[in-house]
This record gives structure tokens, sequence and C-alpha cells, in this order.
């Protein structure tokens, strides 16, 4: 989920839904906006769906010089009005909006809150009577009321609180989910990303676990859970807010697509200049290489990346790797090495499961790197090290160029160890003419990308399942593979070693279901082959994905030939392809798939 709230002494309706439109991308099934007025009485409209929906309803618009507003990713309760936040108390006084989850809400209901009447299924209604409830019946005052509440929870939040009754102040607190507050001129913002406000100001302060904020429109006050004063540096968040515009293109998948190969130069600028070094910083350098093991962290796509990326760093750079899904790695870490290195791969830098991972890392003392396509985000601020990946903002909810990005940026830091090392792997491996090959082999399949469409017209007319395989990285290449097709165009789609699929899942092949096989590895191409007839002899429709001199006649989409350890980063761009083809023929709205967020902000 995503919040904002704004207090100024200018109407703040219009920034609020900008705000909330930036944040889309932490969901967007439901979203509300409270905005207090002292010439029109208190505003709250919520409704389900994206902001657009939100947008419709505020003609005649909603005034007011203090706000707070939400779009959410549902976890408590199901998407409707009602579970929509700001969610408020029974006596209409205080509104809430609030991204995590309070673990300790139903208990907190029953000891406190017996016979107060309920709106919604929510964890964020209990906590916003439990405010109201303290300041009517105990005669606190808000702001106690506010810190006796926030000492009572278990679980994750970000909250911004509004009073209806004092449109000077906006209380706000933050435990685990991230919130910044932006430093206006005679206004002050609070918001989950600083992009969020980034239309109004560049100074922000990042603010900390167990901060509280109370805001006033010409002051700002900061402490902790106790109500001691804390101090939270400013700094000046340089975000270009130009590159997020879909130009021509009709969806932002499309066009995040297309822009891979200039991301690889991108990379390639940044970090490999042409005297055949990598800049990469020495202290990282240093520490990684005092490392015996590797562990990369991630969850979805990008833990696809990171699958990839452990062959990069064993083969060039000799570091055993292994790699985890955040999610499982949090709360049930394996035995680890006794020098190890954590590696956190994320967009968006926010993956509430990876900050978990951040966070019980850190507190062991192990060294962190965070791979992020976002500068100042949540994992870069409170990792020790970032590498950023250069993609620029990625808004369709799929991730494509941050995937490629992700892989590209790994073999960097792969080949800068390896050098540093003084292996031949890495000396061998050069990067800088591999990843300029890699954006023209990329560029070559977009030129086709017609020939894609039509296939795809050939083999989703109207499938329920399909399955990616391959052997060696062309097996994480195939789950990433299937996670795209299946999240923007809801075929059910496996990713599977191809050898495997014979132990069980072919029993799962019927006549004309698709089969569409990566080969790019020499050593199994064969194998990979004869799996791909097992399932054609049991009725599968079948395509192959071949590297060009792997290539035979009869093969369907030709990828220009790459670097062994770099395939993936050309073997994707058909996948995705064919994901955004087969999407778009069933008319769905290809950048924001039902059910899904962008960064989900929560465990
Ligand atoms: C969400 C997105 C995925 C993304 C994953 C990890 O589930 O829908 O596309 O891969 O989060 O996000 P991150 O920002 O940490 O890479």
């Amino acid at each position: 989920c995503g919040i904002v709230g704004v207090i100024s002494a200018k109407p703040v309706q219009k920034i609020l839904i900008n705000g909330l439109q930036k944040l889309e991308y932490r969901g967007y099934d439901s979203a509300g906006i409270f905005v207090n007025s002292a010439r029109n009485g208190q505003h709250v409209v919520k409704t389900v769906g994206k902001i657009a929906a939100l947008k419709a309803q505020l003609t005649p618009a909603v005034e007011g010089t203090m706000g707070i507003g939400h779009t959410r990713w549902a976890t408590n309760g199901a998407p409707t009005d009602a579970n929509a936040h700001p969610q408020y108390s029974a006596d209409e006084r205080f509104y809430l909006v609030h991204n995590g989850v309070i673990t300790n809400a139903a208990a907190l209901k029953d000891q406190y809150l017996t016979g107060v009447p309920f709106k919604s299924q929510t964890d964020t209604e209990v906590v916003v009577q439990l405010v109201a409830k303290f300041v009517a019946d105990e005669g606190l005052t808000p702001a106690a009321a506010f810190y006796k509440t926030l000492n009572l929870l278990q679980g994750s939040y970000a909250f911004v609180l509004a009073d209806a009754e004092d449109p000077n102040t906006l209380y706000a607190a933050k435990n685990k989910s991230p919130l910044l507050v932006g430093i206006g001129e005679g206004a002050y913002y609070v918001g989950s990303d600083a992009m969020a406000m980034i239309d109004q100001t560049k100074q922000f302060k990042a603010l900390q676990d167990g901060d509280v904020v109370i805001m006033h429109q010409d002051e700002l006050t900061i402490t902790d859970l106790a109500g001691d004063f804390v101090h939270r540096d400013t700094f000046t968040a340089n975000i270009d807010a130009s590159e997020i515009s879909k130009g021509t293109y009709p969806y932002y998948m499309l066009k995040e697509i297309d822009e891979q190969p200039a991301v690889m130069r991108r990379i390639v600028d940044a970090y490999l200049p042409a005297d055949g070094s990598v800049t990469v910083s020495a202290d990282l350098l240093t520490a990684l290489d005092q490392a015996d093991r590797l562990y990369i962290v991630a969850a979805g796509t990008s833990y696809h990346a990171g699958l990839v990326g452990s062959y990069l760093f064993e083969q060039v750079a000799g570091l055993p790797t292994e790699v985890h899904l955040a999610s499982e790695f949090g709360y049930h870490m394996p035995l680890l090495s006794a020098h190890p290195f954590f590696l956190l791969l994320s967009q968006s830098g926010e993956t509430a499961d990876s900050r978990e991972v951040l966070v019980n890392v850190k507190k062991q003392g192990y060294p962190v790197l965070t791979m992020t396509n976002t500068a100042g985000s949540t994992l870069s601020r409170e990792a020790d090290y970032t590498m950023l990946l250069h993609a620029g903002p990625e808004i369709a909810v799929a991730s494509t160029k941050a995937y490629t990005a992700q892989i590209a940026v790994q073999a960097v830091l792969a080949k800068a160890l390896g050098l540093h090392r003084n292996l031949t792997a890495a000396k061998a491996l050069n990067l800088r003419h591999e990843l300029s090959l890699a954006a023209a082999g990329m560029q070559t399949l977009m030129d086709e990308k017609d020939q894609i469409k039509n296939l795809v017209g050939q083999y989703f007319p109207n499938q329920a399942h399909a399955f990616y395989i391959g052997r060696g990285e062309d097996y994480p290449l195939s789950l990433e593979a299937a996670l795209k097709l299946k999240e923007v165009s809801y075929v059910h789609t496996e990713g599977f070693a191809a050898g495997e699929l014979k132990h069980g899942t072919i029993a799962l092949i019927e006549e004309d279901t698709p089969v569409l096989a990566f080969i790019t590895d020499d050593a199994t191409a064969a194998h990979t082959r004869s799996n791909l007839q097992e399932t054609e002899a049991r009725g599968a429709h079948t395509m192959t994905i071949v590297s060009e001199h792997l290539a035979q006649p009869t093969d369907n989409i030709v990828l220009p030939d790459v670097a062994p350890l770099l395939s993936a980063l050309v073997g994707i761009v058909p996948a995705q392809l064919i994901a955004y083809y087969a999407a778009l023929g069933k008319g769905l709205d290809v950048d924001k798939p039902r059910n899904l967020a962008k960064s989900v902000t929560v465990e």
C-alpha cells in the first residue's frame, strides 16, 4: 500500500491525488482520501479500483488544507469500499491511513473495544478506534492517545492520522514500513516514498523504525515511542520525474521491454570504462573478497535474476553462491558459512520481505550490498553498499528491464571481483563488448516483434495452461518467462527444469498445451530437444527459442548469440513479448494486472 499526507496553507486535494498516482505501484485495488476543510466540513471519499476511479468521484473538488490518502493492496479484508482507507473511528473524529499489518489487532479489539461498532474487516480500523477510545474515555489528548496506541501495537506500520477537529495537526509513525517527511514552504508532506512528494519538495527526512511525527503547518516534531525528541537529517532527493511518461507506447510494459538495449548501454557507461577496468567501489570489493560465500536474497523477478547471477559469481569470480527467497530466508535462515556476504536484489528497494532479511543480517553484523533501481530507497539507505541498476523508472507491474539490468549489474560485480582476484575467467570476459552485443541482440528481437505477435495468436488462442522448460541457465530463465506470462495474461504457466518434467508433471500435458523450450546451452541442447519431443508425443504444441549457433531450420525463435553466461539477457525478450501480446490479445490491463502490486510492502 502507499500512503500520503499534507498539511499546508493551500488546498491539498490535488497534491494528495498526484501523490497517490505516483504510489500506485504499491497497490491499486482501492483508494481513498480524507480532506479537512474549515469551510466545508470533513470529507472522506473512498472507492474500489484504481486512483482514476477515485479521481472520478472528486468533482466537485473536496477542498481543504490538510489531508491524507491511501492506495491499497489488500491484506486484511477484501478490496471493498468499506475496507479501503482512510479508516475512521465510530465517532468520525479520527481518520487513519496505514501501510503494513498489525498482528495483534484481534487481541486488542477484544481487550479494549467490545461494544464499539466496526465498519470494516481491517486491522487499521482497530488502531483508529483505539485512538478515539483513549481520547473519549480516558480524556487523553490526541497525541497522547496516539503514543499510547502505538505502544500497544505489534507488527508493521506506516501511519498518517488526522483529527477532524484539528486541521492544523497531522500525526505519523513508522515501524518497518517506509515513511518519509517532505519539507515544503509553509507546508509539510509525508509519504511512502519521495517520488510521491517530489512535485512539491526535494527536501526530505527519512524516518526510522519507532519514529513518531507531529506536524503543524509551520512546525515538525519527531520523537521516539517514549516521546523523547530524535534528530533526523534532511537530505535532497535528485529524482528525475520526466522519465515516467509513456510517450507513444500503448503500455509501459512494451516501452520498458523496448528500453532494454538502452539500459544495457547505460550500464556499460556507468560501470565499464573503455580501458577494460570496472568502476566498483574498492571498499565493496575488499569486503566481498573476504567472503567465503555469497547469499543472494530477493523476491519475484529479482529472485529469478539472482538465480542467473549465481552462475556469474561462481564462474567469473570463483565465489560460491546461494540464492534464496526473501520471504523464506527472513525467518528460516540456513546454516551460514563462516564469512557470509549478502546481496539483496530489489528493483524498488522497498519489498518488505527483503527488508526483513536486511534488518536481520545487519543485526548479526554481516556486510550487505543492495542492487536496486531506486536511489534513496529503504534497502539502499540501510545497506552498507549500493549498486544502482540504471534502468530508469519501471512503471509496469511486470518487471522487464529491471530483470535484465539486474543480470547485467551482477555480471559487472562478478567481473570486478574476478579481476580483483586475478582470475582468468574474469580477464577473458570482455563484459563491455558482451553487453553491447547483448544490447544489439535485444534490438534484433524487438525489431521482429510482429513475428512473435503472430506466434502468440497461434499458440495462445485460448489456453488455460502452458510450460516453459530449459536446462542449466535456461531453467531460471524458464521460471522468469513463466512468471511473466502468468502475471499479465493469467495463463497458468510453470517454468520447469526440462529433464524434470517427465518425473510427474508431464501428466498435465494435453492436446495443444503450449510447451516452450529455451535451448542456449551447448552441453544440454540435445537433451532439451528430446524432452520437448516427449511432450509433443503427448499432444503438446511445442515452441523452440534457440541460440543462433544451435538453431535448426524448424526452430521458431532464433536468439542472437551472446556470451553463454549472459544468454538470459536475450532469451527473456521473446518471453516478455509473448506475455505482453497474450495479455493484449485478451484485452487485459497489461500494466496493472489483477491482484498484484509493483512493490509488496507487507511481509
Ligand atoms: C512484486 C512485483 C514483482 C517483483 C517483486 C519484487 O511482487 O510484482 O514484479 O519482482 O515484487 O520486487 P522488488 O522491487 O524487490 O524487485
